[in-house]
């Protein structure tokens, strides 16, 4: 039950925001002073004694909700044996165990190979060096919309908002951005399925006889579905075309499933609803239920590079690799299956809102990735800024944590075992808030 003790924000809630306002830097993205006290589940707690149902998972990273009690003993059964050692120097057993698991995991059959980091941006980040590395390229392919992390090379394939890029130029050179299977908002004034994917065409058609000799491209980056850009699932055939594409072309496929994979969208990895093996994945955020770590998996065949090319010395920490193999198993154990079935929940009674609330532009998502695009009028889709902000505001102020993601949509990201009843708890705040924010915005 999401009940609130007092009025949303506390006083001790207000104190904090006040001293981290003077220490914290000021580029942090806050949408509004939730205070953590503690968590369980899907549930969390300011330090106010509010209790809120968590729809963010820490931005779709506690997979197994909060403070999951396997991983919580993952944690400190590894915390009692050591805690770091450096996997680019030493060996050790967690670290093996892991990468032999995403070996198993991740799509495709051939033999694969894992570089641990500590954070998306790094898995990127690798990515980009390795794929330059084993080709001999340098150019690079990204789409519009796109959010890829904010170190330099990643930030260079990042295309989501302005701001994330504004004042870093000079960026890496050879990224070329293009648009992505975003339907809704089609660039090309097209629609599916009479387009036949005309924004993969677009690439080589356009693209590759104008701008880009496809002899230099390295890569192209892609989400499986865009995430921070606004929860976008692209249509049916688009990644398989990727794929056609990449192939003929030569090409590396690099997977980003930062923030879609790990058994989020229903299954383990999202690029598997559409059947299709890249060449590289990227993996962060839901692997290990919280604990820091990234994971940049590619064929033994591309992993080309020798001793010292890389390195770090963080990744792949034992008590995040330990928290991650206990994840896993919950995740293969039924949380995916949750993830599937809570996810159908969520569309089902978001598309039954849909018709009673004129904002309700566009409802999408697969497993528990689900956006809510407000517009100001379905006809001319006006993206709906300020209602969307109204929204997300008052849902925090009424016991449930949402956050927005590309222009104006509410995205939905529960942890992989949220229960039946917290989903409609949950969405009863949203439509309550819903209804208040168009009266008003
Ligand atoms: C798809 C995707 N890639 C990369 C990143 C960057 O990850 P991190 O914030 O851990 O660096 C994110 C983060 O939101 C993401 O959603």
């Amino acid at each position: 039950m999401a009940e609130a003790k007092q009025k949303i924000p506390g006083p001790l809630a207000k104190q904090y925001v006040k001293r981290d306002k003077e220490v914290i830097s000021p580029s942090y993205t806050r949408s509004y002073p939730f205070v953590m006290d503690h968590g369980k589940g899907s549930l969390v707690w300011d330090v106010d004694g509010n209790q809120f149902i968590d729809f963010t998972a820490g931005i779709a990273v506690n997979a197994t909700g909060h403070c999951h009690p396997e991983v919580v003993q993952a944690i400190k059964d590894q915390a009692d044996k050591f805690i770091h050692m450096s996997g680019t120097d030493f060996y050790y057993k967690v670290q093996i165990e892991l990468a032999e698991k995403l070996n198993a995991i991740v799509p495709g059959r051939e033999q694969k190979q894992v570089f641990f980091t500590n954070s998306g941006t790094e898995a990127v980040e690798a990515a980009f060096k390795l794929a330059r590395y084993s080709t001999g390229c340098t150019r690079m392919i990204a789409f519009l919309g796109a959010f890829h992390g904010r170190s330099m090379g990643a930030l260079s394939l990042t295309a989501s908002k302005y701001v994330h890029r504004a004042g870093f130029s000079p960026l890496v050179p050879g990224v070329t951005h293009v648009p992505y299977g975003y339907c809704y908002r089609c660039a090309y004034n097209l629609e599916y399925p009479s387009c036949d994917i005309y924004c993969v065409k677009y690439i080589e058609d356009t693209l590759f006889r104008r701008l880009v000799s496809p002899e230099e491209v390295a890569a192209i980056f892609v989400e499986p579905i865009q995430g921070e850009g606004g929860y976008v699932v692209p249509p049916p055939l688009y990644h398989q075309r990727l794929r056609e594409l990449t192939d003929k072309y030569d090409i590396l496929l690099v997977d980003d499933e930062i923030q879609a994979g790990m058994g989020r969208t229903g299954k383990m990895f999202a690029i598997e609803h559409w059947g299709v093996v890249p060449d590289i994945v990227c993996i962060a955020k839901g692997i290990a239920s919280g604990m820091p770590l990234g994971a940049m998996v590619a064929s033994k065949r591309q992993m080309t590079w020798p001793s010292g090319a890389h390195g770090n010395t963080f990744g792949g920490n034992p008590i995040s690799c330990a928290a991650a193999l206990a994840t896993i198993r919950l995740i293969e154990g039924g949380y995916m299956q949750n993830a599937a079935r809570m996810g159908e929940r969520f569309l089902e009674r978001l598309k039954s809102m849909q018709g009673k609330h004129p904002s309700m532009g566009d409802v999408r998502g697969l497993g528990l990735m689900i956006g809510v695009e407000l517009v100001k009028d379905k006809d001319t889709k006006e993206p709906a800024v300020e209602l969307r902000d109204a929204v997300v505001q008052k849902c925090f102020e009424q016991g449930l944590l949402i956050l927005g993601c590309g222009m104006s949509t509410v995205r939905f990201m529960p942890a992989l075992n949220i229960t039946a009843d917290l989903v409609d708890e949950g969405l009863e705040i949203f439509e309550r808030a819903l209804t208040e924010a168009e009266k008003e915005v």
